[in-house]
């Protein structure tokens, strides 16, 4: 018998006539052919063998280590994947939270955030210079290192800043990321930094990955993305990855005083740091650099998309604190967006889930900043007409037409964008578009709605055909399913496009709902997800399952998910803030459809929630097929109560203050942003509501009627002995 016929005869061996020598042989071809089918399904999302084959694959495996147990190999399947496989990454809360940074576009731009800063902090020139750093902006992705004791313990992707994704495993594989620290570091340090793909590694990868007949990345930013998201870290172990220290998290003792103190600190604890970073003291220095960096941008050998300006002094940080969701402290300066030329095939409409009609135009395939295009958007009806939001003619009223030559810019994450026609390039026989007056995909009118206030039309023309819209429908269910809503896993756009073309009877998905019914109709129905084509026992049970891990739900998501108009990620928080619960939402939303109630006033009153989102809640709340639907879904799904933070042991939290008169020592911003950290609210007017006021010198009216009220007032200073700032 031949090499290659013992080893096949190995293959189709009963796993108990196997001798332990053959075992020995068959686990080891085991342990690789599976990790090759791992890859392909995972990886590569292109499976080479049918689920059906892969488990029994598996299953063989499985059996074979239950008889030899001391055979087991450390790279088995059942090792290495299993679990880990099924449920993705585990999460990671971020103790403190990973925050974004606000975008500057011009050198003005940068001028205000340092008079912003300034007034903040009521900076005195004479205080001295404020000295600033500027470093490049990696274009990478950002990961958290949390070291205990010098040793790494964990490692988290950003995720949606709140909670990221553990990726220890692979975060180990990376050179510049150090394992240990050198004794006497503060014994809880979370170092972060960016994650990123050196042009030439990129080029290197992309051309590897072509040969072994695998997908490329469109940049090195995706590239880095992919490689550090995989499952099985030997993957991340094969692809370069670098790593820039730049920032921090949850550390239990400061080793500097300053942003530049803390990475050069970093550097001497084995980190890498940017070369570029530089602390300057004047608008004028930082633009200087910022310029620099600019020009040297191909040569740097890595993508960077603009320059970090951040507050050196650190407790200056402190001081200046965050507002929302990004420091009050840093910005980013991005650079001018790339702009290329290309031709305009064609103009699709697109239907949204609020039925918006969207023009997006078709393009001949073109790079733009190392990315290939052929999609953009048109904004709207007007837009492609030649007018601009205020009815003004834009570029001299230029109608844009298929087979023009447009001028597309891309800039960052943003959807490229079409920016002008070369009119001297037009085709003699082009004609004006025209946008369609009904609805593509349902036939229903499109309309623009007239604003009562304004008397103008809406640039939006919407499809009316509400429900009957499968269009508007599909767009609803992807945006449920999207990242920051429900995040399923193994349910995308695509999936939920197939779901919703099947019937009802075999697997259909037509609402939200009917999400979390499949796994119980699949079970009873004739046509199973699993013989579907593309489908398998093991993708169908996984997709199942990944459902099921969503049938609890942090209140801000399932709000978001809804997809409410005006309801973006920002307003659902401060509602499941608000509320606390989705019961108390539930019952304030359904009596805030009546505009007169307390429900709806208290709605209106929310910090940051204005009328149009309130009129956009009740409207929402107030149509029966949505409540239907609600209760069709609560029974699938619950929403968890929102944690709040602690602020035990604040003196105010919970209270609703009022600073009026001039404050000395403090800007009236940082007053308040000092008194939200301490789990107050802060409100412009005294009322019966109101808990306590602050007044300063030259306080009045406010002043007059917190008295009336018999309202607690003090002074600044009493203020701070109340914080304990003092
Ligand atoms: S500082 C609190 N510095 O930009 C702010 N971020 O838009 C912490 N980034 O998520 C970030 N280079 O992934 C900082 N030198 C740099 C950076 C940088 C790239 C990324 C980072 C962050 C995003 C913010």
């Amino acid at each position: 018998m031949s090499a290659s016929e013992s080893a096949q005869s190995l293959i189709e061996k009963p796993v108990d006539d196997l001798s332990r020598e053959e075992a020995v042989l068959e686990l080891e071809r085991l342990a690789g052919e599976l990790k090759t089918h791992d890859e392909a399904y995972h990886t590569n999302d292109a499976p080479i063998i049918s689920d059906a084959e892969y488990d029994a694959l598996k299953r063989r495996n499985e059996a074979l280590e239950q008889r030899f147990p001391d055979l087991v190999r450390e790279d088995s399947a059942s090792n290495r994947v299993g679990g880990e496989l099924a449920e993705g990454f585990g999460k990671i809360t971020h103790s403190v939270p990973m925050l974004s940074l606000d975008n500057a576009f011009s050198d003005d731009d940068l001028r205000e955030f340092l008079g912003r800063v300034r007034r903040f902090l009521r900076y005195d020139p004479l205080m001295g210079d404020l000295a600033v750093t500027a470093e490049p902006k990696i274009d990478g992705l950002s990961l958290a290192l949390r070291y205990e004791n010098g040793k790494l313990v964990h490692a988290a992707t950003r995720g949606d800043g709140t909670t990221g994704e553990n990726v220890t495993a692979n975060a180990r594989t990376i050179a510049d990321i150090p394992q240990t620290l050198p004794a006497g570091v503060p014994e809880i340090v979370e170092v972060r930094g960016e994650v990123y793909m050196a042009h030439a590694d990129f080029e290197a990868l992309n051309a590897r990955m072509q040969a072994n007949g695998g997908k490329v990345f469109a940049n090195p930013r995706n590239a880095a993305a992919g490689s550090l998201r995989q499952l099985n870290a030997e993957i991340t172990k094969s692809r370069p990855l670098k790593f820039f220290a730049y920032a921090w998290g949850e550390i239990s003792d400061l080793p500097a005083n300053t942003q530049m103190g803390m990475v050069e600190t970093f550097q001497t604890w084995g980190f890498k740091i940017n070369s570029l970073m530089k602390r300057c003291v004047s608008a004028e220095e930082l633009l200087e650099v910022y310029h620099r960096i600019e020009e040297d941008r191909a040569s740097l050998g890595y993508d960077i998309d603009g320059v970090v300006y951040k507050v050196d002094d650190l407790e200056l940080q402190r001081r200046l604190g965050f507002i929302s969701r990004s420091p009050r402290w840093a910005i980013a300066h991005k650079f001018p967006a790339e702009k290329a030329f290309t031709i305009l095939r064609e103009i699709e409409i697109q239907v949204g889930r609020t039925g918006a009609l969207t023009p997006v135009a078709k393009l001949e395939p073109v790079t733009v900043g190392g990315v290939v295009v052929s999609n953009a958007t048109l904004h709207n009806e007007d837009y492609i007409k030649g007018i601009g939001p205020k009815g003004e003619a834009l570029r001299g009223g230029k109608d844009i037409r298929v087979g023009d030559t447009v001028v597309i810019q891309r800039a960052g994450d943003v959807i490229p964008q079409v920016l002008d026609v070369d009119l001297n390039r037009r085709p003699e026989d082009s004609t004006p578009f025209m946008f369609p007056d009904h609805c593509p995909a349902c036939g229903s009118n499109a309309d623009r709605e007239v604003n009562p206030k304004t008397g103008r039309s809406d640039a939006v023309r919407r499809c009316s055909g509400g429900l009957i819209c499968p269009a508007q429908a599909v767009e609803k269910l992807k945006h449920f399913v999207s990242r920051n809503a429900f995040d399923i896993e193994g349910l995308g756009a695509k999936q939920v496009e197939m779901f919703f073309e099947f019937d009802m009877d075999k697997g259909g998905v037509r609402t939200p709902s009917d999400i979390f019914t499949l796994r119980e109709r699949d079970s009873s129905s004739l046509t199973k997800l699993r013989s579907r084509e593309g489908w398998g026992a093991v993708s169908a049970r996984k997709l199942f399952d990944a459902i099921d891990t969503r049938r609890f739900i942090d209140l801000n998501r399932f709000i978001y998910a809804l997809g409410i108009r005006h309801v973006g990620e920002g307003n659902a928080k401060l509602l499941a803030r608000a509320y606390g619960s989705w019961e108390a939402f539930y019952e304030a939303m359904k009596a805030a459809g009546d505009p007169t109630s307390e429900a709806y006033r208290d709605l209106n009153d929310i910090d940051g929630i204005g009328a149009t989102v309130a009129e956009a809640l009740s409207q929402f709340f107030g149509e029966e097929h949505n409540i239907a639907e609600l209760d069709r879904l609560l029974e699938q799904v619950t929403p968890k109560d929102v944690v709040v933070e602690d602020t035990s042991g604040s003196p105010v939290a919970g209270k609703t203050l009022v600073f009026t008169g001039s404050l000395e020592r403090l800007s009236r911003d940082e007053a308040k942003s000092q008194a939200e950290a301490l789990g107050a609210k802060v409100s412009g007017s005294v009322s019966k509501k109101t808990d306590m006021v602050i007044a300063g010198p030259g306080a009045g009216s406010k002043l007059k009627k917190a008295q009336e009220l018999g309202i607690e007032v003090i002074s600044e200073d009493d203020w701070f002995k109340l914080t304990g700032a003092d």
